[in-house]
């Protein structure tokens, strides 16, 4: 079973309660949180302040996407926040491992970020210590790009990667995900399919989020 995370990048942050209780209500699982540092991504969002705040008014997972330069400096402040999960850049950290482990032992699920450039063969010494990989199909940084459609495959190929290792790795996709193309990215291995302007740009949120958990559901 998919579970779709909303990206609280393209809802209204002045009524970000009502937004989040929305979502929730249309059965979304996961909160994913898009923080951006000017640095490592041209833009600039939110941080910790913001994590805390979400982490009393909600109970889903909250999923911090890091797209910082230096993540292990703040990594573990994140899960210290209230993040269930915090996924950071593979291009972005020349000492992955240990911004991983330091994430696990805070007690989040650990997770490497992959810019659609990025080979998979990237992954390859770092995905036992990671609980997830978060494959990007467009290039992060903003919300409401058009998805890349190559990123099927890729996400094909990171589904059989996992699978002849035995792992236990989630995959999650990011970034042009909307009603027309989620079956074909869950059909390809996806386990989490975040979601931004496709629930937050339309009326109903709610909506939205049980359009796309039916779009994605592989009848058999
Ligand atoms: C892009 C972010 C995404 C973004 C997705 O840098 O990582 O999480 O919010 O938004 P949509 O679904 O509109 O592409
Ligand atoms: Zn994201």
């Amino acid at each position: 079973m998919f579970e779709i995370a909303p990206s609280i990048l393209s809802a209204d942050f002045a009524r970000l309660a009502d937004e989040i209780n929305a979502v929730e209500e249309g059965g979304a699982t996961v909160l994913h949180v898009d923080v951006m540092d000017g640095h490592f991504v041209p833009n600039i969002t939110i941080g910790l302040p913001v994590v805390r705040s979400l982490r009393r008014v909600t109970k889903m997972t909250i999923d911090c996407h890091l797209m910082i330069t230096d993540p292990g400096t703040y990594a573990e402040q994140f899960v210290k926040a209230g993040a269930d999960m915090v996924s950071v850049h593979v291009e972005a950290d020349a000492h992955l491992h240990r911004t991983l482990s330091s994430i696990r032992s805070a007690g989040a699920k650990a997770g490497i970020a992959v810019n659609p450039a990025t080979p998979l063969g990237a992954l390859d010494e770092a995905l036992p210590f990671a609980d997830f990989v978060l494959i990007m199909s467009v290039n992060p940084g903003f919300g409401g790009q058009a998805f890349i459609p190559t990123s099927v495959e890729k996400v094909r190929r990171l589904k059989q990667m996992i699978d002849a290792r035995g792992l236990p790795t989630r995959i999650e996709v990011d970034g042009g995900i909307d009603e027309g193309n989620i079956l074909e990215v869950v059909e390809a291995g996806a386990d989490i399919l975040v979601a931004g302007s496709a629930i937050y740009g339309k009326p109903s949120p709610a909506g939205s989020v049980r359009e796309l958990l039916e779009k994605g559901t592989v009848w058999v």
